[in-house]
């Protein structure tokens, strides 16, 4: 909305004010130019809709300015807090690809201490990194993620950043899908993130410092067919951290700690491979990684927690299920990736 309306605002204004108080030398030559394609009544009636369209523009941008200030302060308890990037301990799962490994990469690069969870090894981009630390474990396995939990405080302390991104999803509709592999994807997407802040979320609070960040999608807004169970998870975290956000400021009393939920569309990450094709013949908005990577540290850099869509002209979709039925369907239907072969 912002990148539309600035533009509009500026031309229509520009247009309106030139027509009322640019001098008659430099205002006749454009009339007579224009003048014999457009009656005078025409012509009124076109200044008038700039007119209107620069005052609407500018208020609608001054009321969600205003709004996104105060949807800021008080998702963020109207306090402020200091991070000092030098200091801070950042903790991400799944940092091995896509995501994870990009957001370390560029925290590292700042010269943050981060420590990664994967199943799988230290990622390429991030083995050049002396601030990178390692532990290769499977999140779902309860046991094994308690004890390098343990061995991670031991080691460097307890993180004051948390990026809860491991995320799985298969592209297998509801009954031709295993019901392992259903429950597994969620003790990935969901209940691991129930475990990690178990771990980490107590030193936060007696600290009232830190920031909690998940990796949510817009896919639950706008639900994938053949990924329900993904879905369903992405869903989960946004009930989950809406009851976290409240749970910190009325239980725990530790305003300070910043709570935030990422939505990115899709992006070119190993992850939505099985879907890459059916995209591109749908013509679906996808992002590349660097697109999304770069709103998500800008968000940990402002020392605020908030709700993020990327792309932010996407952000509109979070409030799809106020609409009514017709038009939510309409638009699952538009961004619904079967191609129906
Ligand atoms: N890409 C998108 O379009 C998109 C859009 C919205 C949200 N997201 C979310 O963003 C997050 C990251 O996704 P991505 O696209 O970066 O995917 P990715 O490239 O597949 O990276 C996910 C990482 O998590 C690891 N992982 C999976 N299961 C694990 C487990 N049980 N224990 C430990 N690590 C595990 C994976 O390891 P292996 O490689 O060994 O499996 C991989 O390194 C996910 O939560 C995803 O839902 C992605």
């Amino acid at each position: 909305m912002a990148k539309i309306s600035t533009p509009l605002a500026l031309i229509t204004g520009s247009i309106y004010a030139f027509s009322k108080f640019a001098p008659l030398h430099l205002r006749q030559p454009v009339l007579d130019l224009i003048s014999p394609h457009i009656s005078d009544g025409a012509l009124s009636n076109l200044l008038l809709l700039c007119a209107a369209t620069f005052a609407i523009t500018t208020t609608t941008k001054a009321v969600l300015g205003v709004s996104g200030w105060f949807s800021r302060k008080s998702e963020n308890n109207w306090v402020e807090d200091k991070y000092d990037w030098s200091k801070e301990l950042v903790l991400i799962t799944g940092a091995s690809s896509g995501f994870g490994e990009g957001i370390a990469a560029k925290l590292a690069s700042g010269g943050t201490k981060v420590v990664t969870i994967d199943k799988s090894p230290l990622g390429p981009q991030l083995q050049a990194y002396q601030n990178v630390h390692h532990y290769q474990v499977d999140v779902t396995d309860w046991e094994a993620l308690d004890a390098t939990n343990n061995q991670i405080k031991a080691d460097h302390g307890d993180p004051t950043v948390l990026i809860l991104n491991a995320g799985i999803c298969h592209r297998i509709p509801i009954i031709n899908k295993d019901f392992s592999k259903i429950k597994s994807l969620i003790d990935v997407n969901l209940t691991s993130q129930f475990a990690m802040l178990h771990q980490f979320l107590p030193s936060m609070i007696e600290n009232n410092h830190g920031h909690i960040m998940s990796l949510g999608s817009l896919s639950s807004y706008i639900p994938i067919p053949g990924a329900a169970d993904y879905s369903a998870t992405k869903s989960g975290l946004c009930a989950l951290h809406e009851a976290l956000r409240l749970e910190l400021r009325h239980i725990y009393k530790a305003d300070k700690v910043r709570t935030s939920l990422v939505h990115p569309v899709w992006t070119h990450t190993p992850l939505i491979r099985d879907f890459e094709p059916d995209l591109k013949i749908k013509g679906l908005p996808t992002v590349q990684l660097d697109e999304t990577i770069g709103p998500i540290v800008e968000q940990l850099y402002s020392g605020y927690g908030s709700t993020v869509v990327i792309p932010d002209n996407l952000g509109f979709a979070t409030g799809i299920r106020g609409w009514p039925h017709w038009l939510q369907e309409t638009l699952r239907n538009a961004f619904n990736p079967h191609t129906g072969k």
